[in-house]
């Protein structure tokens, strides 16, 4: 069945933001000089996902310096919770970032599967497969418990150290019927579900297990209500608190419930939903939903009336210092995808006196990307391993410490200090890795210690998976 999924049209999602029927559109092949390698960028993006493997790795990895690491995760709780990703540059495996990452993966390939070239999808499905197995086990314990973070996470920032080195406790933490977290089980169950329609048409047994899974986490999210901060507290924060509480992550698991189960009453459930803390009015009809994706788009978009969002000097979207680029891949997914919609149905809308088309907003898309892979002032790219000049001493231990092969001999926890205060590029090249990125003046400072920028992210890479599908279909090099 490999590669079949892809070349059909999947039926198309907005979801949340749009839950109406679209048509399937083509995009037009446009030869251009001087665009970017989207389709080079592309492939590069889906493997950094094996980079950030955790667990047994398989004989086909082809990112030779990365080696088994984390194979007792569970083991004091008796239960495996083996594999999924490592989210950034630690050995922590926090479940509401790998959740999240998993949910825009399946989107990426949902949305724009079927325009990927070559193999990219039958991989990009392969990276999603490998952390939603994960999430069946983080399951295992439904209804009584998700387990949502393995490791302790101030112990591991607290050295330099490869993932297959680590020695500091592998502590299993959980949400509970007495201890909930709405958000990170909300979240989950979006991803099972996402994950679900993935592998609809490719593996049904699979693709049941993933729905009815997700289906469980969202009736525990649901009924234990809470978020997962006031649990855990500094077990998850400051690393991934919870911001804005748990609704948006309800509201989130029932749109995609809806598409993965068609029942109808998750459809209810997301419509229901009123997030009074974000919005100042209750979403009571579909329509709503189409009003709040085009606020936030004229709240993005350069030449709007109401824009509220910054952008650098160079045109790079920016709203905090923290990787930065973690806030531009996610917007510029959306309007890749509301673009996409505009295009397939012939509609514009209006930010004040400005007429919004699809064009604007593939344009506005396409100056991010193209920033990021290096169309900036610096001539910088962002992606490691992409274009001629990359971040080369980015924060993220195992890409920065020799490898198994050259130091078989563990590297204790402080050993490993030597090489992050080093001057040297990381000996292992983490290809397709996207930094933090820039700061709001366009100044980037490749310095292993300032983590804001250097360091890459799941979250990051996982809408860019979808975005530059979407320009690789389009722009063929
Ligand atoms: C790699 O190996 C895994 C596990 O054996 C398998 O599921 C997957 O399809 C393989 N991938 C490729 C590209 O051959
Ligand atoms: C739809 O989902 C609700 C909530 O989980 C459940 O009570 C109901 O039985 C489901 N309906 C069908 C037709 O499966
Ligand atoms: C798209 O909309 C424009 C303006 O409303 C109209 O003139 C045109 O015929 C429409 N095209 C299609 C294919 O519906």
């Amino acid at each position: 069945m490999s590669g079949w999924w892809c070349r059909i049209s999947p039926s198309p999602l907005l979801l949340l933001i749009l839950i109406s029927a679209l048509s399937p559109i083509v995009i037009s092949s446009i030869i251009s000089g001087g665009n970017p390698n989207y389709g080079d960028a592309l492939s590069k993006s889906i493997l950094f996902f094996q980079a950030q493997r955790s667990g047994k790795l398989p004989s086909n990895q082809t990112i030779s310096w990365r080696f088994d690491s984390g194979l007792s995760d569970g083991s004091s709780e008796n239960v495996d919770l083996s594999g999924g990703y490592y989210d950034a540059g630690d050995n922590i495996k926090f479940g509401l970032p790998m959740a999240f990452t998993t949910t825009m993966l399946a989107w990426s390939v949902l949305e724009f599967g079927r325009h990927m070239p070559g193999g990219e999808c039958d991989n990009a499905r392969e990276a999603i497969r490998w952390v939603a197995d994960y999430l069946l086990k983080a399951s295992s314990a439904l209804p009584d418990a998700l387990y949502v973070q393995v490791g302790d996470p101030v112990a591991d920032h607290n050295c330099w150290q490869r993932p297959e080195d680590t020695n500091t406790a592998r502590n299993v933490y959980k949400v509970t019927p007495t201890n909930p977290g709405s958000d990170v089980a909300g979240e989950t169950a979006a991803a099972l579900a996402a994950a679900s329609l993935v592998f609809r048409h490719i593996d049904i047994h699979y693709s049941n297990t993933l729905s009815t899974t997700a289906e469980k986490a969202f009736a525990f999210a649901d009924k234990y209500r809470g978020k997962y901060s006031d649990s855990l507290s500094s077990l998850v924060c400051p690393f991934y608190c919870s911001y804005s509480g748990y609704l948006d992550e309800l509201q989130w698991a029932a749109a995609w419930l809806y598409k993965a189960t068609e029942n109808s009453s998750y459809l209810d459930y997301a419509r229901s939903v009123s997030l009074e803390h974000e919005c100042s009015y209750h979403s009571e009809a579909i329509a709503k939903f189409r009003e709040q994706a085009e606020r936030f788009i004229c709240s993005v978009l350069p030449n709007s009336p109401s824009i509220t969002v910054q952008h650098t000097p160079g045109g790079l979207m920016y709203k905090m210092d923290g990787s930065n680029l973690q806030y531009v891949t996610s917007s510029t997914f959306l309007l890749t995808v509301y673009a996409k919609f505009l295009k397939a149905s012939n509609k514009t809308f209006s930010c004040g006196s400005v007429t919004v088309d699809g064009s604007i907003l593939r344009q506005h898309a396409k100056r991010q990307v193209d920033y990021i892979l290096g169309d900036n002032s610096k001539g910088m790219s962002y992606m490691v391993g992409y274009g001629d000049r990359y971040p080369l001493r980015i924060h993220h231990r195992g890409s920065s410490l020799p490898n198994l092969k050259l130091k078989p001999e563990a590297i204790g926890c402080d050993d490993g200090f030597q090489s992050y205060y080093s001057a040297n590029p990381n000996p292992n090249i983490l290809i397709g890795a996207v930094v933090g990125g820039p700061d709001q003046y366009d100044e980037f400072y490749d310095d292993r210690n300032n983590y804001a920028q250097s360091e890459p992210a799941t979250y990051i890479n996982a809408p860019l998976v979808g975005i530059l599908s979407y320009f690789a279909a389009s722009f063929k090099s």
